[in-house]
């Protein structure tokens, strides 16, 4: 079965003129919070160049700072909110590595969007912090979907955020965020780590790791297969049946 939720995929309009000072820029207090512990973990997986889209950019905050720190790290943001792409393109322009943001809607009604062309060859890591709990869940399969289609072999999905892990119990600071989402809007709400996983193998990832965060996040990572290695997993499959 093929995902349900197309996307689309286009350059943004040239950013406006930047304002005097970045800090005047909205800012995301947990962005700033979290963007030092998730950069050691981008430092752990990633090589010293690379190239990576980041889907759900919001502020821009974590671009600019992963990207500052790794001038070889090609960063590609993007936001389905076209004046977030403004603000990323603001907080982003003194760094050259970084490239304009673009306009990328999950859920978006333009499956043709999804293959148009992001320069040569895959990107090395797909990244989405904060976008699961806090978007409709169909929004889960399209991001898999996208990650399968724009990794190079070998590539890695990573997801940041909070999850619910099914057997072990739901700290209290994320049943009260849960109960807030949802209460926010019925669509959102804390993603359950299997049906998370069922949605990425469907896409054909292969899970390689869950790391624990601070105030009970999680960063997982996917790794798309490489034609050897899903040999390799196909052989295995079948000699266990
Ligand atoms: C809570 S913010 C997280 C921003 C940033 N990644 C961070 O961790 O600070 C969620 C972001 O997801 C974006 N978003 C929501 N639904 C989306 C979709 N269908 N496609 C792409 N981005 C989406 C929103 O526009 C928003 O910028």
């Amino acid at each position: 079965m093929q995902p349900t939720a197309p996307r689309t995929l286009a350059a943004t309009p040239a950013p406006q003129a930047l304002p005097t000072s970045l800090a005047a820029l909205p800012t995301s207090a947990a962005a700033e919070r979290n963007k030092r512990p998730i950069l050691e973990v981008l430092e752990a997986l990633l090589p010293p160049e690379a190239r990576v889209l980041e889907v759900a950019s919001g502020t821009g905050q974590h671009a600019a700072h992963f990207a500052a720190a790794h001038p070889r790290w090609h960063w590609q943001p993007s936001d389905r909110d076209a004046p977030a792409l403004h603000i990323i393109a603001q907080r982003c322009a003194p760094l050259p590595n970084v490239a304009p943001p673009l306009l990328l809607d999950l859920l978006a009604p333009d499956p043709a969007g999804a293959a148009a062309p992001l320069g040569d060859g895959g990107f090395d890591a797909v990244l989405a912090a904060n976008l699961l709990h806090i978007s409709p869940w169909p929004t889960c399969a399209a991001l898999m979907h996208l990650a399968a289609m724009r990794l190079r072999e070998g590539g890695v999905l990573i997801v940041y955020g909070p999850f619910e892990v099914e057997g072990e119990p739901l700290e209290p600071s994320n049943r009260a965020f849960d109960e807030d989402l949802r209460a926010r809007d019925a669509r959102w709400g804390l993603r359950k780590l299997g049906d998370v996983q069922a949605e990425a193998a469907h896409a054909g990832l292969l899970f390689q790791r869950r790391v624990a965060m601070p105030a009970n996040n999680l960063m997982l990572v996917w790794r798309l297969a490489t034609a050897a290695g899903s040999t390799v997993a196909m052989a295995a499959a079948c000699a266990s049946r």
